[in-house]
Order: structure tokens, then C-alpha cells, then sequence
């Protein structure tokens, strides 16, 4: 597998999921492909190798399962953002707007710190308000976020709009 490889070709498009009228990427091809799942985290290293990222930060559940392979990869620290009411210790919670209603997520007080050089991973870049709120609860702790890295991004959604001024990299485009 190399620079040429179409990530792309291991996506499954489901239409009508989970409600009709979206058309959901389903990155578990992906997953079950070892060659591509290792691609996919090879790209992200080439990208932010230089980035001198100190730890990132990633949503469950998806945003986990790229974020802790490419940690290893950049010898930086994982950081779990969650839903709230998961993680044990003293928490910083975020709230943001959805289309309808609002949402909140939370990380530990003392996962990121003044002088963190962040990089915040997800699977899939829609409207943005989930990777928005990550980049704020980096920023409210004093961190510097030095990048996003996306498997996918969703073009018409134009999540971008929140991130302006941030170093992007999405792997796949739809859009
Ligand atoms: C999905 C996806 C991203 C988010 C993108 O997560 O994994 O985290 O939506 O959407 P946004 O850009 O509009 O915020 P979801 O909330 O479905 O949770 P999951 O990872 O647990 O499936
Ligand atoms: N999260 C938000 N929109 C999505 C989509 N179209 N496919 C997969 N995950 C999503």
C-alpha cells in the first residue's frame, strides 16, 4: 500500500443511516483492512511529524480509534474527550449548539496544560461542532491546538468554517 492507495475505496456508503436522507461513510471497511487502517495512520504521521505535537486529543468513540495508534506514532499522550458523566476524575466541560438542541463534552482538568502543543483527531469532519469543542476545551486549558487531522471531511458541510487559522488534514473529501 502506498501514496496512490485510494482510502476512499474502503469507505461503504450507507445510505438512508440513521435517519433517511443521510447518506452515512462507514469507516469500518477500513478498519478490517490492516493495510489501509495502517495507511491511513502512516499519512496522518507524514503530515504532523514536524508539527511537534506534545498530545492529542480525540471524542469517542470514533475519533479514538485513529487518535491512539497516531499517539504511539508521535510519541505524544492520548487524551479521551468524552460524553459526560463518563470520566472519574475532575473534569472541563464544553457546551456546544447542535442543528437542534446542545451537546457536551468533557476531559479531565489536568490532560492538557499551558506550553500543550495539541493535535485534535477525528474520524470524520461534518458540521464541526464536535472537533470545535475539542479545539476550545485545548484552548480554555492554555494549550496551543497545532492541528486537525480528519479521515474524512464532509465538503458541503463546511465544518472548515469553524477552524479557520488551524493546519488541516483530511485524508478523504466528499463533496
Ligand atoms: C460523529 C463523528 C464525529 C462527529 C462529526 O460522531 O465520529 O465525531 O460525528 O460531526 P460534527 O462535525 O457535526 O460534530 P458521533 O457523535 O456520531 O459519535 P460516535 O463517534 O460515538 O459514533
Ligand atoms: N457523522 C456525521 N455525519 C456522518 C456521516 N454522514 N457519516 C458518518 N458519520 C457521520
Amino acid at each position: 500500500m502506498n501514496q496512490e492507495f485510494e482510502l476512499k475505496s474502503v469507505i461503504r456508503s450507507v445510505p438512508d443511516f440513521p435517519k433517511p436522507g443521510i447518506m452515512f461513510r462507514d469507516i469500518t471497511p477500513l478498519l478490517a483492512n490492516h493495510e489501509a487502517f495502517r495507511e491511513t495512520i502512516r499519512r496522518f504521521t507524514e503530515h504532523f511529524k514536524d508539527s511537534k505535537i506534545t498530545k492529542i486529543m480525540a471524542a469517542e468513540a470514533r475519533g479514538f480509534i485513529f487518535a491512539a495508534p497516531l499517539a504511539l506514532e508521535l510519541n505524544a499522550s492520548f487524551i479521551p474527550v468524552r460524553k459526560p458523566n463518563k470520566l472519574p476524575f475532575d473534569t472541563q466541560a464544553f457546551h456546544y449548539e447542535l442543528e437542534y438542541g446542545t451537546d457536551t463534552l468533557e476531559m479531565h482538568i489536568d490532560a492538557v496544560e499551558e506550553g500543550d502543543r495539541v493535535l485534535l483527531i477525528d474520524d470524520l469532519l461534518a458540521t464541526g461542532g464536535t472537533i470545535q469543542a475539542c479545539a476550545k476545551l485545548a484552548e480554555q486549558a492554555g494549550a496551543v491546538v497545532a492541528g486537525c487531522g480528519f479521515l474524512i471531511e464532509l465538503d458541503f458541510l463546511n465544518g472548515r468554517r469553524h477552524l479557520e487559522g488551524y493546519d488541516i488534514c483530511s485524508l478523504i473529501n466528499y463533496g
